[in-house]
């Protein structure tokens, strides 16, 4: 038996071992990569180290991430996908290479989680396109002690992770995978054999791909490895179903005694139940209503298809409060802003239930009467269900695909874009766009983003802080505490001030130190819990006369002179005593 807990201190206590420097968690919606909408792999909040961009904390770091992927929310209801999971990995950076990450992954297999030598297969690279076969990895697997018939050379599809979006850090990899048969593990690995369950993936990031599908080698080589919490935590309990461990285990009970029913005859909407009610707990921890927009509209998607789920499971009472309640008490401990957000939480998965919970019903209804004995379900039915019932679209196309019936998207984006509300495939744009394009506009916007606090701190006084920030490649968008209106004078002289600022072509310096020593030189800073022991600051401006320093990952321009003209666009209040500004940057 191996708990949660047991799993992460083992997992990051090994790699402190080996000379890692254990970083924390970043929030689960990336802050400065507009590109996509939640952090979906441990790597991401590292993709500018990876390209290059020199970490703090050094070239090798170790940690667990919370992630949420969205793309197959449809196979959620079997035994082991998830929408929210977190993800253990340890990264090289410019450091290790294959021989050291293999041996550690090896290590820490056999040794710290004793999982037999004879109970391991191995998939590596077998080449495509101008990539070789990567022999190298075989190689070291064998030295290691693996036979060569329990390692698979497979293609692209299986044995190449990345990148995240369009562009960015990607490379072959060499997967792990342990047998979870009862019986002998046959000799050959046949990759096709479902009792084969992969277990971890070390990824060696030696290319970027460019924006025009090319592959360039990196300067810098990493590794960059994966292992879900959830699969890992089921293997090592010798459970064939990860929602039977600790961390769902409660959850599923929980919707057992609301229902009154098994979870072995309803595994499937159950399973739904738990993993969407556990990712929206998690959306919500970061201050996100639901809503028709981004991050709110999936999280209104997880939400309501729980509740599809649990009317089919004839749960008449309010029930995602109860769900939520204990996602919060099964992580709180680790993560904070389940605590913080608590009040938030519930309210907010309160209301939205209450609001769907009625027309869910009579919108099934409806449902029914347009479905009865027809091939097709019409564009303008699926936008009536969407804008009179609430049905995301994606749950008129689960109700459709059960019933056999086709549902025409086409017309449905047309009659949606006529009510102009574009979100879903502004959605379905950012998943697909990439993490390194826009690139070069955002890191200007985020050097804006320091001008901008310096600048509201001149006008507005020195008890502005940040509460908030997000970064498109169109605009920022900046949170600070103030109880009013900004004056037009004010506005005016504070774009009066960052333009001046941009105009004297200032210096931006980075060094690295402690937060003790960060703090001593009044280094601005934002989210305490969220450093490590050595954190990057950023200086802009002359040596001792800086106008702006702050504790900041990066990446930034050099000199504030490439920043182009800058322009507010917009204020607003977000609730009681925060203002938002919104801002963006011009050609000269
Ligand atoms: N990025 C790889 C993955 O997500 C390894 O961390 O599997």
């Amino acid at each position: 038996m191996i708990t949660r807990k047991q799993l992460i201190e083992e997992y990051l206590g090994f790699f402190k071992e080996k000379e890692h420097a254990i970083i924390p968690p970043s929030p689960l919606i990336p802050e400065h990569d507009p590109t996509v909408l939640f952090t979906t792999a441990g790597m991401h909040p590292l993709v500018p180290f990876l390209l290059g961009q020199p970490h703090p904390e050094g070239k090798r770091l170790a940690d667990v991430q919370i992630c949420l992927r969205t793309d197959d929310m449809n196979e959620v209801g079997d035994a082991y996908h998830h929408t929210f999971f977190e993800m253990l990995g340890n990264w090289s950076l410019g450091d290790y290479w294959k021989k050291e990450a293999i041996s550690w992954s090896f290590e820490f297999l056999t040794k710290r989680l004793r999982i037999p030598v004879e109970k391991l297969a191995i998939s590596c690279f077998g080449g495509e396109g101008k990539v070789p076969k990567d022999e190298e990895a075989a190689k070291v697997w064998m030295s290691l002690g693996i036979p060569r018939e329990r390692i698979a050379f497979l293609g692209k599809k299986e044995n190449w992770w990345g990148p995240a979006g369009k562009t960015g850090p990607c490379g072959p990899d060499t997967e792990m995978f342990v047998w979870i048969g009862k019986e002998k593990a046959p000799k050959e690995f046949d990759p096709k054999d479902k009792k084969w369950v992969e277990i971890w993936n070390d990824v060696f990031m030696q290319y970027n791909m460019k924006e025009n599908g090319e592959l360039e080698e990196l300067k810098q080589k990493n590794v960059d490895t994966g292992m879900g919490v959830e699969r890992v935590l089921a293997i090592l309990n010798n459970f064939d179903d990860n929602y039977l461990t600790e961390i769902f285990a409660p959850i599923i009970k929980r919707i057992e005694e609301l229902s009154g029913k098994k979870y072995e005859s309803n595994k499937k909407s159950m399973r739904i139940i738990a993993d969407h009610l556990k990712a929206a707990t998690f959306v919500l921890a970061e201050g996100i209503p639901p809503g028709n927009k981004e991050h709110s509209y999936v999280l209104r998607r997880l939400i309501r298809r729980a509740i599809r789920h649990a009317h089919l499971l004839r749960i008449e009472k309010n029930f995602t409060k109860e769900i939520a309640k204990i996602v919060i008490r099964l992580y709180e401990r680790d993560y904070k802003q389940l605590r913080e957000k608590k009040n938030f939480i519930l309210d907010e998965i309160e209301r939205e239930e209450n609001k769907f919970k009625n027309t869910l019903k009579t919108g099934l209804k409806y449902f029914e009467k347009i479905s009865k004995g027809k091939k097709e379900i019409s564009g303008k039915e699926a936008f009536l269900l969407y804008q009179s019932y609430g049905f995301p679209i994606e749950m008129t196309l689960e109700l459709a695909r059960e019933k056999g019936v086709e549902v025409n998207t086409k017309e449905f984006e047309k009659e949606y874009e006529k009510h102009r509300e574009l979100s879903r495939t502004a959605t379905k744009g950012k998943f697909k766009a990439g993490l390194a394009d826009t690139k070069e506009r955002t890191i200007k916007l985020h050097t804006a983003t320091h001008l901008l606090l310096a600048a509201l701190r001149k006008v507005l006084g020195k008890k502005i802080v940040q509460k908030g920030s997000n970064i498109t490649s169109e605009r920022l968008r900046f949170d600070f505490n103030f109880d009013r209106k900004l004056t037009n004078e004010e506005i005016k002289k504070i774009e009066g001030i960052v333009n001046e600022k941009i105009s004297e072509g200032l210096q931006v310096r980075r060094e690295e130190m402690t937060l003790e020593e960060a703090k001593k030189l009044n280094a601005l800073g934002t989210f305490e819990h969220k450093y490590g022991e050595k954190v990057s600051v950023y200086f802009i401006g002359e040596r001792g006369k800086e106008f702006s320093i702050e504790i900041c990952a990066g990446p930034h321009v050099e000199n504030t002179r490439e920043l182009g003209h800058f322009r507010i666009i917009k204020q607003e209040s977000v609730g009681a005593g925060i203002r938002r500004i919104k801002a963006t940057l011009e050609e000269k």
